[in-house]
């Protein structure tokens, strides 16, 4: 009986460690991608989508399968996906639920999408891949076409009960938390009725079904919509009950708050980095000074950095090129994203330099692109993940280690991360496109004198000089990411 016990539990442990855990994840790399704006069924590359009219454009998760070679190639390991449930069904003032946040009915998928053999298939296909599958989920609201007065709760399921949901009351003041997790977003137009999260039906009905979800399509993470706004005590739950890696959506600058929530959920997205980021490298006016802060007050209050989710544009952000055509912070600025701690996120679209501003407008369609190869930030991203993932293959703490400033003045910063001889070391500057040629000397770069390194962006190799130091050539506002030579070789990386 005693044998038999242990059988049966260590095949409970064997199926349950399928699941992606967070150690797993930290060295993974996001494409990001509202999965009716990245590829049609029909793999058109010329369909319309104005993204002002907020209507479907067409794109599936079969259109995803087909399209993934694109994503592989630009060194990507995992993918983010829009919401897959049933969202409301008819056109309201504020478009269709293209984007997925609308859900009423968390049994059915949205069909624009696909069936459910596809989204079984795409993830059966990513995993072939050796990729990671990750889908949005909503917890917090359902979606309703109407004033609040006007919900009828017996279109919702499963919570087709008034019962189930706080009473209305505007979300308007973001500084009290009890109105942020107890009130309701939108307005008379679209509203968003607001979950009762602390009822304890509600808790075990959102368990079941996360569980099942995750389960029925083979789900390796989660990213969690508005995660501020729902009770942390839900979350531990949730989390537990989906069995796998969950990051969630706290949209907030403040490290203490933000990293607050990684007690409850694994992960969090690094939303506290990306204005000071945006500080930096927008303008080639900006400072570097408030991400190095916010860089150590994220690594000394977070529980842990190596899988915050680090990102520099997303569907809620203005696209970086909608804040400055300089194609140089373009480049550092994703360079920086791949590079730093936490595991990188990339928004489909910001590889082809979309510029959309805001909501809707930042939604375009990846396909009008023709999904080029060669355009300078895909070609920038394919560098910068390969060498990221060459150094986990050799050293998968490259993930824990923290990126830190070995040299910064206002207006460029030079950074280390990794352990000695498979550190990456970049050179990130806001000095833009049209400065010219400087050279910068970089001490403690962890590196003996003699060895060289290469610059996985131009392929030009440099050699540590007697002191220990770098000697390098900055020219056009453009970033500099070096790695040891011979721990390149083998890779591929610059033909080594
Ligand atoms: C918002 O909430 C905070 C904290 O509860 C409170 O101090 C503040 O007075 C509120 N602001 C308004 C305008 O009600
Ligand atoms: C915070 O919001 C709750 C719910 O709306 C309200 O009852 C409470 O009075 C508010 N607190 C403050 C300090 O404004
Ligand atoms: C999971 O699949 C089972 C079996 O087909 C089905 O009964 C259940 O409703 C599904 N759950 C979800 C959340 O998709
Ligand atoms: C650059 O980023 C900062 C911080 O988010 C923002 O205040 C500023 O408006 C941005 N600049 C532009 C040109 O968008």
């Amino acid at each position: 009986m005693k044998f038999l016990t242990q059988a049966i539990v260590a095949c409970v442990v064997a199926a349950t460690a399928r699941a992606a855990t967070p150690e797993q994840w930290r060295g993974r790399s996001i494409y990001q991608l509202l999965t009716d704006r990245y590829a049609r069924t029909d793999g058109r590359t010329t369909a319309a989508c104005d993204t002002q009219n907020r209507d479907f454009c067409g794109g599936t998760w079969r259109g995803i399968i087909n399209r993934l070679d694109y994503i592989q190639r630009m060194g990507f390991t995992a993918i983010w996906i829009s919401p897959v449930t049933y969202n409301i069904p008819d056109r309201t003032l504020y478009g269709y639920g293209y984007h997925g946040f609308w859900q009423q009915d968390l049994y059915k998928l949205n069909d624009h999408f696909g069936t459910a053999e596809d989204l079984k298939e795409l993830s059966k296909i990513l995993h072939e891949r050796g990729m990671y599958l990750m889908v949005d989920v909503v917890a917090n609201h359902n979606g309703w076409n109407g004033d609040w007065r006007t919900v009828d709760y017996s279109r919702f399921y499963p919570f087709n009960d008034q019962k189930y949901f706080h009473r209305y009351c505007p979300l308007l003041n973001y500084s009290n938390q009890t109105e942020v997790e107890d009130c309701w977003l939108g307005d008379s137009k679209v509203v968003l009725p607001d979950l009762n999260t602390q009822d304890s039906s509600v808790v075990e009905q959102y368990g079941k079904w996360i569980k099942e979800l995750v389960s029925n399509y083979s789900i390796d993470g989660l990213r969690v919509d508005t995660a501020k706004l729902v009770d942390k005590a839900f979350w531990s739950s949730f989390q537990q009950a989906a069995g796998v890696f969950c990051s969630g959506e706290v949209f907030a600058g403040d490290a203490f708050y933000t990293c607050d929530y990684q007690n409850s959920l694994d992960s969090v997205l690094n939303y506290p980095q990306y204005w000071p980021l945006m500080l930096f490298l927008n303008s080639t006016t900006g400072t570097s000074g408030p991400l190095l802060d916010s860089l150590s007050s994220m690594q000394s209050t977070c529980k842990d950095v190596s899988v915050l989710g680090t990102f520099s544009e997303n569907h809620d952000l203005p696209r970086f090129a909608s804040q400055t055509d300089d194609m140089a912070l373009a480049k550092n600025v994703l360079a920086y994203t791949v590079l730093s701690d936490g595991i990188p996120i990339v928004y489909a679209g910001q590889e082809q330099h979309y510029s959309g501003y805001a909501d809707p407008d930042n939604r375009e369609a990846t396909w009008l692109s023709g999904y080029s190869q060669e355009s300078e930030l895909f070609k920038l991203l394919t560098a910068v993940n390969s060498v990221r993932n060459r150094a986990l293959y050799l050293d998968e703490s490259y993930a824990t280690y923290h990126i830190h400033a070995l040299w910064n003045d206002p207006n460029t910063a030079v950074f280390r991360k990794g352990y000695d001889g498979y550190q990456i070391i970049s050179v990130i500057t806001n000095k833009g496109a049209s400065s010219g040629s400087w050279m910068l000397t970089v001490e403690n770069v962890g590196l003996a004198p003699g060895k060289n390194v290469v610059d996985v962006l131009t392929c030009k190799q440099i050699t540590v000089g007697d002191g220990g130091y770098l000697v390098i050539v900055m020219d056009g506002g453009l970033p500099r990411v070096y790695f040891p030579v011979d721990a390149a070789k083998g890779s591929g990386i610059c033909g080594l």
